[in-house]
């Protein structure tokens, strides 16, 4: 399976890709951990990063985009992979389409993960990282309300776009997404 998973601060991305990768043998590329740790690593393209990262701003498109072409041009393309935070703009997700076509891989769904802003706030508040302060994390929710519907708006069409309410547990969240990936797996 080949999946990019949308949806806002805290919707669980991370933890539902973790589970996902685990159960179905996936490879996980998250953008964010990966610019967390260029950051952490203080490589040039983490000092380009962190300003962005640190005021809960995407980072620069060409940046991000390197980040991800780099898992697929350089050695061999994984060939069941889940995106986990990438592509968040229009322009990320054409480069990635041009990505796909280098590599002649396709796309089987993006799942869209929607859970309200009260609920994200109330998981966030006391995660302790910085980009969890309530101040840069209400600006994170601004530019993923800003961004997010273009991009869903550009898979739509293709038929790939599978809607996951993610609020109650884990484990509920998860057994809707695996019913949704199953049945699109039985219907293909
Ligand atoms: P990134 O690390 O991707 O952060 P994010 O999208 O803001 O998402 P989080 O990691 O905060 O949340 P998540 O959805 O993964 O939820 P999680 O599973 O952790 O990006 C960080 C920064 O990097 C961005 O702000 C930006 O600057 C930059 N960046 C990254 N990608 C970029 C891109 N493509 N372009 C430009 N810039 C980019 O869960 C959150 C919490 O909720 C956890 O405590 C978890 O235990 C809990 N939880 C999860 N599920 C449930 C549930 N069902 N019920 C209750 N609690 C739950």
């Amino acid at each position: 399976m080949r999946l990019i998973f949308l949806g806002s601060p805290g919707s669980g991305k991370g933890t539902q890709t973790q589970l996902l990768a685990q159960r179905w043998g996936l490879t996980t590329i998250a953008t964010g951990e990966l610019l967390r740790a260029a950051v952490h690593d203080n490589t040039p393209a983490g000092q380009r990063a962190q300003p962005f990262v640190a005021s809960g701003q995407l980072v620069p498109d060409d940046l991000v985009n390197d980040i991800v072409a780099h898992h697929f041009r350089d050695g061999a393309p994984p060939k069941c992979f889940i995106l986990d935070g990438y592509p968040r703009t229009v322009g990320q997700a054409k480069a990635f389409d041009q990505v796909l076509d280098e590599t002649k891989l396709s796309l089987d769904a993006v799942i869209s993960l929607s859970v309200p802003d009260e609920e994200i706030i109330r998981r966030l508040s006391g995660r302790g990282r910085d980009d969890d302060r309530r101040d840069i994390l209400r600006k994170r929710l601004e530019i993923f309300h800003a961004q997010n519907q273009a991009v869903v708006d550009y898979y739509r069409p293709r038929g790939l776009v599978v809607d996951i309410t993610a609020v109650g547990e884990v484990e509920t969240v998860y057994a809707a997404i695996d019913r949704a990936l199953a049945a699109r797996k039985k219907g293909s």
